[in-house]
């Protein structure tokens, strides 16, 4: 006999907070994948009208599953993990239709963030239970996202251990972020560069600041190009090292490389994603990764030009 967990709808204040990464950091040891991504992460202490979170009990009070939804864009998105000596009890189920509840109830006010919005649910890694788990909800892939890699110069020994960055061309100017002071004017260029991006595009202010507020965020690793005698950025490209990897096998990420469409087609992209190879290079990172999408067929031409190839892909699932 199968029997229904307790759910609790609401704010997580800081334990449960912690129950829930901890549960992921479960979740992550058994499938090789964190089953939730950096965005709900960042907003597991968030109580906002657009965002809600579902917890999962046992009887005796340990967090067995979790679901978060944030209907702040056009459709609302949701991530979804039940702990590994939980699993094929129906418990994802139940979370899943919770989930798509508080989506779809009709709007109270018409604003957005709040409801009366199709449900997007993510799977990292593409696992086997999700693909099953989607099908049997009678969801469909509708976006992929794909992670890919390529080794930095700083895994190749015979490089140089600290390679130049690349020069700015002409009418440009190479320099780091400012915390505080570029902050809007990066925000309208990434707007801009991102226009038709589902969550890039949408970043505010308390966005990018608790980015800044993230241990591994670091100005070094973010840069600019502005064009000469301009304030705002033509282009940018923002990287993110994890800190606490061990020397010998690190990751740095090529975090967002963006250019603002009035200097597109100049080879900005190629400048930046350089930029960031050689500033991981110095680093110590021996793997660049990034994140594309998997229907931006330019960006991944780029990147697959630059030496990426394919090392994972995210699956989002909608009802059809
Ligand atoms: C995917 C996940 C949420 C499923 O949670 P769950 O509680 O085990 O799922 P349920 O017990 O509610 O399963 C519902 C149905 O999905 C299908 N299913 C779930 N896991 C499956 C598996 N490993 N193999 C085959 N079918 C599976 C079955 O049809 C199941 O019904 P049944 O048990 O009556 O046959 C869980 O495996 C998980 O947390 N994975 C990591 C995070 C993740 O991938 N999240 C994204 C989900 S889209």
């Amino acid at each position: 006999m199968r029997i229904a967990a307790p759910i609790e709808i609401g704010p997580l204040d800081a334990d449960a907070q912690q129950a829930v990464r901890d549960l992921a950091a479960a979740a992550e040891s058994h499938d090789g994948v964190a089953p939730l991504s950096e965005q709900p992460l960042l907003h597991l202490g968030t109580d906002a009208e657009w965002i809600t979170h579902v917890v999962a009990h046992t009887t005796a009070g340990s967090t067995i599953g979790y679901v978060q939804v944030d209907r702040s864009g056009e459709t609302a998105s949701a991530e979804l993990v039940i702990h590994p000596e939980h699993r094929r009890n129906g418990h994802g189920r139940m979370l899943l239709k919770t989930a798509e509840r508080d989506a779809t109830l009709p709007s109270r006010s018409g604003e957005p963030g709040q409801h009366g919005k199709h449900l997007r649910v993510w799977a990292h890694g593409d696992l086997e239970p999700a693909r099953e788990f989607a099908r049997a909800a009678g969801l469909r892939p509708v976006r992929e996202l794909l992670f890919l890699a390529r080794p930095t110069a700083a895994a190749a020994p015979a490089s140089p251990a600290t390679p130049e960055l690349p020069a700015a061309p002409a009418g440009y100017r190479l320099r780091t972020f400012r915390p505080g002071a570029d902050d809007d004017a990066w925000l309208l260029v990434n707007a801009r560069a991102f226009a038709t991006h589902p969550e890039q595009g949408r970043m505010t202010l308390d966005d990018l600041r608790a980015r800044q507020a993230e241990e591994w965020f670091d100005p070094e690793g973010f840069f600019l190009l502005v064009p000469e005698g301009a304030t705002e950025p033509a282009a940018f490209l923002w990287t993110k090292t994890e800190p606490g990897q061990p020397d010998g096998a690190r990751d740095g990420e090529i975090y967002v490389v963006g250019v603002d469409p009035a200097h597109q087609g100049k080879g900005l992209g190629r400048l930046m994603t350089d930029v960031g190879l050689a500033h991981l290079a110095r680093t110590g990172a021996t793997r660049a990764v990034l994140y594309v999408e998997g229907d931006n067929t330019p960006a991944r031409a780029t990147y697959e030009r630059a030496g990426f190839t394919p090392a994972a892909v995210h699956v989002q699932y909608a009802r059809p």
